[in-house]
């Protein structure tokens, strides 16, 4: 899978998607990233991206051309599918289900444009976007933040980004419950023992005691998520 992501702060997505499982992605194949700087793509000699927004208001708007420029460029690089995603905190929420479904329609080239300040000008929304994405209900100062998040989730369910710890984690989010606790060695630490049922060996025991456990966590801090229709297969 490629990946063009779109930015005015090509470091910060740099830097998380260059180590770890995205490093080895990248190194075994499975991800071709690319980050640019858009105002590579500016044609001033003062590199500006933004300008006052129509109508007033706080704030500066991306002008439409450097996007325009890009994406035409990037797209002149590959014969195959592409499709466009904006980051924006007014794009449509990403969860697990938006993840896997862009990872399995696997576009040839994935461009992600960031956008900073108070947003973005809506020709670009309207005829280079094909999505809208935000990672939550929250405001960050810029979505190359965003973008790296989306990319990690996105690229650890291409097949042999992730060993073995990959289904159960995912299996979770698909039934809509979060995972049951976890225990490693020690035994008993500080007076806290791990539960008798996870050291017994008894498989049925315990898998009745994570799913307990599941719905008991789920219900704590995700309540939102049991009132979700139940996933299908
Ligand atoms: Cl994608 N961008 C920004 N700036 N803030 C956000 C976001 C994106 N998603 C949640 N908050």
């Amino acid at each position: 899978m490629r990946i063009d992501i779109v930015t005015i702060f090509p470091n910060i997505c740099r830097a998380p998607l260059s180590q770890s499982m995205m490093k080895r992605a990248q190194e075994q194949g499975h991800l071709e990233l690319h980050v640019h700087d858009l105002r590579d793509y500016t044609t001033d000699k003062h590199r500006k991206v933004d300008d006052e927004p129509y109508g007033g208001g706080q704030g500066m708007v991306m002008k439409p051309e450097p996007f325009f420029a890009v994406v035409e460029a990037l797209r002149a690089e590959t014969t195959g599918a592409s499709k466009v995603l904006l980051m924006t905190p007014q794009g449509t929420r990403l969860d697990q289900r938006y993840v896997e479904r862009l990872a399995a329609d696997a576009p040839d080239q994935c461009i992600i444009l960031c956008g900073h300040y108070e947003g973005v000008d809506h020709r670009v929304v309207e005829t280079l976007v094909d999505e809208e994405v935000s990672i939550g209900d929250y405001v960050l100062t810029n979505g190359a933040i965003a973008a790296a998040v989306l990319v990690d989730a996105v690229v650890r369910l291409i097949p042999g980004v992730l060993g073995d710890e990959r289904s159960a984690w995912q299996e979770s989010f698909s039934q809509n419950l979060l995972e049951a606790p976890q225990y490693t060695r020690p035994a008993t630490f500080r007076g806290n023992s791990v539960p008798d049922v996870l050291r017994s060996g008894h498989h049925a025991a315990i898998e009745q005691w994570r799913d307990e456990l599941s719905r008991k966590r789920t219900e704590q801090n995700r309540p939102d998520l049991l009132d979700l229709p139940k996933p299908t297969p």
